[in-house]
């Protein structure tokens, strides 16, 4: 690439030097195409935390990666060729390890037909699969020989080296609402003394203050992850097990990550490192020091997969992004489909095509749209709660929730609601004889007694139980739950479920007295035993130190 003045138009402008950027930079250089890179390095890009992970297998579920084969042959020819351009080293193969971290996982694994997702497995029997002094891996597990590392820091830093060296690198804050003009062969950025045929917004997260692509909706989720010291640990594979663990060199590792899709405000936080180190120690025997910690957000954008594409009436306008989780995997492939559409080539693929996933134009303002953690909490319940089932409302309050667990859980179904106020339980009466709903049952005392009240024959196969922790809104503010009878309700509850149920417990450390029975739910969570449960925090959109938090612990 070469830079040009006014009365030279480039080929193209990118905005955005993360993996989106970079890697279409490269692919359009080796197309001939002349341009222009720009980044304003405000250090808030989601690649500058990003582990760089490429694992063929993702999540919880076992989920078999879009495409992998096809996205990893594109991944491994594109960063060696940059590796030589660049003369740095940046692209590892390195295989990964996962770790089954109860039989519910195990049984996952293998109900999938694996041959058919074009996934390499191996299973080396569960004494050599990993050294024992160093992991904990009573259930076994499986490795993928094909996966890798991206370092992306490097992989970036050499590549604007690059570029800047070919004089196709600036640094400026492009402001996609007045510093663009729309021309007949292009566009024009006077700030910048700049025309070119195309601009290509490739910002991450970022974009959703582009009002040239407000119709997008994006469904951020901000993470976090840990740099460790561990002395005597010689793992050269990527290690997996609820958070990865994966070998930077020197006895450096990177461990992560977390998932919020609420807090996107919050830099690294300190239950964001608690959560890791108490993932980490599930599998890990050896100590281990937190040497650094960072967050940023993930571009992901509704429907989950990435977008590239033009504008549907400026089509000098283009963009590439939602790379989600897996930009250092899924950006090769999917920027060489777009710079060969670019020269003319090819086309874009139906299911990323931007004028195809996000036809109709919408306001900025309903972008980015965060549930509350109520609707969080309902969500989580009606992924698990089945008609028929019986659940627990452990506080009744104005009855909202009884209301939504009763819709669930349908005629043949019931709810035990617990209030220790006459006035909640009427007022959740009322609401209940509104929609004509019967099933639910209705008891005037304290939650922690509840192993009393609800029938014998139902222990052990309640779907579900609901805590809202707090006072009655609109009622007695002296009639607060308190850390001793919740923390006992939990406990409870716990017993009281089946094996996948689950219990959400929403706590506001922000009112006298919450904040300790914050601290106390959060430390029986931490707690308990990591074979019987799998747990999560969520918090709100404004994460402050009184934010509320929505805990939810499943029963494996
Ligand atoms: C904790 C965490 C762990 C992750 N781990 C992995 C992993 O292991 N493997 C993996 O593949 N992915 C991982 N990811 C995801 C990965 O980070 C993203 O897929 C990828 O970085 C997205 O790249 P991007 O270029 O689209 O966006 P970004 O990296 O956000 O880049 C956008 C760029 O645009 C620039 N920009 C924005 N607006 C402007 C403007 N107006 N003017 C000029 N410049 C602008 C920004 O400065 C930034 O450099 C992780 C993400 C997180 C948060
Ligand atoms: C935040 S409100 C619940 C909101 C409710 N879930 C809703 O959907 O409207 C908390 C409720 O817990 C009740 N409560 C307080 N201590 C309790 C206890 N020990 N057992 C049961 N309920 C209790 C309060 O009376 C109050 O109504």
């Amino acid at each position: 690439m070469t830079a040009s003045l006014e009365g030279q138009p480039l080929d193209f402008v990118i905005v955005g030097q993360g993996i989106a950027g970079t890697t279409l930079a490269w692919q359009l250089k080796w197309r001939g195409l002349r341009g222009m890179l720009i980044d304003r390095d405000n250090g808030d890009s989601a690649s500058s935390v990003a582990a760089g992970l490429m694992t063929p297998v993702t999540g919880k579920r076992l989920v078999p990666a879009w495409r992998f084969k096809e996205c990893w042959s594109a991944a491994a020819e594109f960063y060696r060729r940059v590796e030589v351009e660049t003369a740095a080293r940046f692209f590892t193969q390195s295989g990964q390890v996962r770790l089954f971290d109860g039989q519910k996982t195990k049984d996952d694994f293998e109900c999938r037909d694996w041959e058919q997702h074009a996934v390499e497995i191996r299973q080396p029997p569960s004494s050599s699969l990993v050294d024992d002094d160093c992991f904990a891996a009573p259930f076994g597990g499986f490795e993928l020989p094909t996966a890798g590392r991206l370092d992306v820091p490097v992989y970036l830093a050499a590549s604007r080296r690059f570029f800047d060296v070919d004089g196709s690198f600036r640094f400026a804050n492009v402001d996609a609402a007045s510093d663009v003009e729309m021309t007949e062969s292009g566009v024009r950025l006077p700030g910048l003394n700049m025309t070119a045929r195309r601009i290509i917004f490739c910002q991450g997260f970022s974009e959703t203050s582009n009002p040239w692509f407000a119709n997008i909706t994006f469904e951020p989720a901000r993470g976090e992850i840990l740099t460790v010291r561990i002395n005597g640990l010689a793992e050269t594979r990527i290690v997996n097990q609820g958070v990865w663990l994966t070998p930077c060199g020197d006895g450096m590792f990177k461990v992560g990550s977390t998932y919020d899709t609420t807090g996107l405000k919050a830099g690294p936080t300190t239950h964001g490192r608690d959560e890791i180190c108490r993932r980490l120690r599930t599998f890990l025997r050896l100590p281990f020091e937190v040497v650094g910690h960072a967050s940023g957000i993930r571009p992901i954008v509704s429907g989950r997969q990435p977008i590239v594409g033009f504008h549907s009436e400026h089509p000098q306008l283009g963009i590439f992004n939602g790379l989600g989780s897996k930009g250092s995997l899924l950006a090769p492939l999917i920027a060489a489909q777009f710079a060969d559409c670019m020269v003319g080539m090819s086309s874009i693929d139906v299911e990323l095509d931007v004028r195809q996933r996000f036809p109709d134009r919408s306001s900025v303002d309903s972008r980015v749209r965060v549930p509350r953690l109520t609707e969080q909490a309902h969500e989580i319940m009606s992924l698990v709660v089945k008609p028929g089932d019986i659940v627990i409302d452990a506080t009744a309050g104005n009855g909202h929730d009884t209301l939504f667990l009763a819709e669930l859980v349908g005629e043949h179904g019931t709810v035990f609601a617990f209030d220790v106020q006459a006035d909640a339980l009427q007022r959740t009466a009322d609401r209940l004889s509104k929609g004509n709903h019967t099933n639910a049952t209705l008891l005037q005392h304290d939650h922690a007694e509840m192993n009393q009240y609800i029938p014998e024959e139902h222990h052990g196969h309640i779907a579900a139980a609901m805590f809202n922790l707090g006072y009655l809104p609109g009622g007695d503010r002296s009639m607060i739950t308190k850390a001793e009878s919740s923390l006992t309700a939990i406990r409870a509850s716990l017993k009281l479920i089946r094996p996948g149920g689950i219990v959400t417990v929403l706590a506001y450390p922000g009112h006298s007295g919450g904040d300790d029975e914050t601290r106390s739910v959060r430390r029986l969570i931490n707690d308990l035993s990591v074979t019987d449960f799998e747990t999560s925090v969520r918090t709100s959109m404004t994460t402050s130190e009184t934010a509320p938090l929505l805990f939810v612990i499943e029963r494996r």
